[in-house]
C-alpha cells in the first residue's frame, strides 16, 4: 500500500512538473520536419477524383474525428419546442431583439438570443456561442442574465463565475450588432455553458448527462466540444422555423475554444452557408504537428473535457493522427469557410492556422473552387484567398470591429 503510495505521489508531481515545465515553442525553426495526411486519400490508399466521391470520404473522415478527437456526434433525433420570451425594438427601431426559449428532448431549456434587421424580406444571420452570457454581448436590459457558471470571473461584473448586471453588454464589441444590423444581417446567440459549463465536470450539467437517455450516449463518449457543437446543430433546426431568417443563408463563427467547436459543428451539419474560425488555434484549424505555440499536450491538459478521453495519447505523436487539422477544415468544402489570426495571438500559430486552410485546398478544387491557393502568408491586414479566405490583423486574441468587417465583406461577396 505504501509503494503504490509513493508511486502515485511520484506520478502526481512529475505531472505537475511537466506542467510548469511546458514552455510554447515560438520559433519556425525548431519545426520538426512533418508530412501532411492527404485528405483526398482513401483507406485503400487510392486517391478520390470526383466531387461524387467525397461523400463517402467525408463520412470516412467524419468518423475518425469522432473516434479519436471529439467523441460522438449523437445521431438521434430529438423532439424541440420553443417559446417567445420577449420581443423589443432596439437600434432606434432599426432591429427587433428576441430572446427565445429552446426545449430540447422536452426536458432540456436554452436561452436564445435574435437580433435582427427590421426589413420585409428573410434574413441572412450570424450564428455563433457566447462565453460569458447572452447578457454581454448587449447593454439591453431585456436579456436575461445568464445563471451557470462562465469562466468569466472578474468581479464586479462576475461573482463566483456567475454574470452579475454589471456583465451587460461588457464584450459587445465582440458581437457588433449595429454593424451587422446596417449591412442587413442578423445574428444569433447562445452562451455555450447553456449546452455544457466550460469546466471539467460541467458534463455532469449539461446535454451530455441530462440527455444521455434521450441521445444514447453517455457522457464519456463524447466532449464539451461535441456538446457546443452539437448544440449549435440543434439550434439551426430551431432557426429553420423562423419565417424571418433565411435558413439558406446562416453563416456560422465561433471564436477561440468556440471556433473549434464551429468548425466542429460545420464539418458536421453542411446546412451552415459559410464558417468562420476566429483565432480557433490549437485543436481548430491550427495545425498540430507544428507543435508551434500551443500544443496538443497542453491543450488536453489544460481542458481535458474539451476532446474525447483518448485523444491526449497522441501528445508530441500528432505524425500518428491520421488527420490533421486541414482535414478538419476540408469537412466544409464547398462552403465557403474564413480563417482569422491576430499577430498578438501567437499562442494560437497563426501560420498554423493558415496552413490548416491551405492544405484543405484539394477538396475546394474537386469542387472547382479555390480557396487559398498558392498565397503566401499575407502581410498584416491584408485578406486573401476566395472560397477559403484568410487574415491576421493586427492586435490580440479578440474578434473585433475589423474582423466583422472582413466577415460583412465576405458574406456579402458569397453568400447574399
Ligand atoms: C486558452 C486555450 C485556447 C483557447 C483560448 C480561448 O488560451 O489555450 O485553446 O482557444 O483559451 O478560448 O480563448
Amino acid at each position: 500500500m505504501k509503494k503504490i503510495l509513493t508511486l502515485l505521489s511520484i506520478l502526481v508531481s512529475m505531472h505537475a512538473m511537466a506542467q510548469q515545465a511546458f514552455v510554447a515553442n515560438y520559433d519556425e525553426s525548431k519545426i520538426a520536419p512533418f508530412t501532411l495526411p492527404n485528405p483526398l486519400q482513401k483507406p485503400d490508399g487510392t486517391i478520390i477524383q470526383s466531387a461524387k466521391a467525397w461523400g463517402n470520404q467525408r463520412n470516412y473522415w467524419l468518423g475518425k474525428y469522432e473516434q479519436m478527437m471529439f467523441g460522438k456526434m449523437p445521431k438521434k433525433k430529438i423532439a424541440q419546442s420553443y417559446q417567445l420570451i420577449s420581443q423589443t425594438d432596439i437600434l432606434q427601431g432599426k432591429a427587433t431583439q428576441y430572446v427565445w426559449k429552446l426545449t430540447l428532448a422536452g426536458i432540456y431549456d436554452v436561452t436564445v438570443l435574435g437580433v435582427l434587421p427590421k426589413v420585409k424580406t428573410k434574413v441572412p444571420v450570424f450564428i455563433g456561442l457566447n462565453f460569458c452570457g447572452n447578457q454581454t454581448t448587449s447593454n439591453d436590459p431585456n436579456i436575461p442574465l445568464f445563471e451557470k457558471y462562465t469562466v468569466c470571473n472578474n468581479k464586479p461584473a462576475y461573482i463566483n463565475n456567475k454574470g452579475q448586471e454589471e456583465s451587460r453588454g461588457a464584450w459587445a464589441s465582440r458581437w457588433q450588432f449595429e454593424k451587422l444590423i446596417a449591412a442587413g444581417y442578423g445574428s444569433i446567440t447562445i452562451a455555450c455553458g447553456d449546452f455544457e459549463e466550460d469546466k471539467p465536470d460541467g458534463y455532469l450539467t449539461g446535454v451530455r448527462t441530462l440527455l444521455a437517455k434521450e441521445l444514447g450516449l453517455q457522457a464519456d463518449e463524447w466532449s464539451a466540444n461535441g456538446a457546443w457543437a452539437w448544440g449549435l446543430n440543434r439550434t439551426v433546426d430551431f432557426l429553420e422555423k423562423i419565417p424571418q431568417i433565411d435558413a439558406k443563408r446562416i453563416i456560422l463563427h465561433g471564436h477561440s475554444r468556440l471556433g473549434k467547436a464551429a468548425i466542429w459543428a460545420g464539418a458536421n451539419d453542411s446546412r451552415y452557408a459559410a464558417v468562420i474560425s476566429n483565432e480557433s488555434g490549437e485543436g481548430g484549424a491550427a495545425i498540430s504537428r507544428r507543435n508551434y505555440g500551443e500544443n496538443l499536450w497542453r491543450i488536453t491538459n489544460s481542458f481535458p473535457h474539451w476532446f474525447y478521453k483518448d485523444y491526449k495519447n497522441y501528445a508530441y505523436k500528432e505524425n500518428e493522427l491520421p488527420f490533421d487539422s486541414h482535414i478538419l477544415l476540408s469537412l466544409i468544402a464547398p462552403r465557403p469557410l474564413y480563417i482569422a489570426s491576430a499577430v498578438g495571438d501567437q499562442w494560437s500559430d497563426p501560420k498554423g492556422e493558415f496552413m490548416g486552410g491551405q492544405q484543405a485546398e484539394p477538396v475546394y478544387q474537386l469542387f472547382g473552387k479555390s480557396g487559398l491557393g498558392k498565397n503566401e502568408f499575407p502581410a498584416l491586414n491584408t485578406p486573401v484567398g476566395q472560397h477559403v479566405r484568410y487574415h491576421i490583423r493586427e492586435g490580440n486574441h479578440d474578434i473585433n470591429a475589423y474582423d466583422w468587417d472582413q466577415y460583412i465583406d465576405f458574406a456579402n461577396k458569397l453568400i447574399k
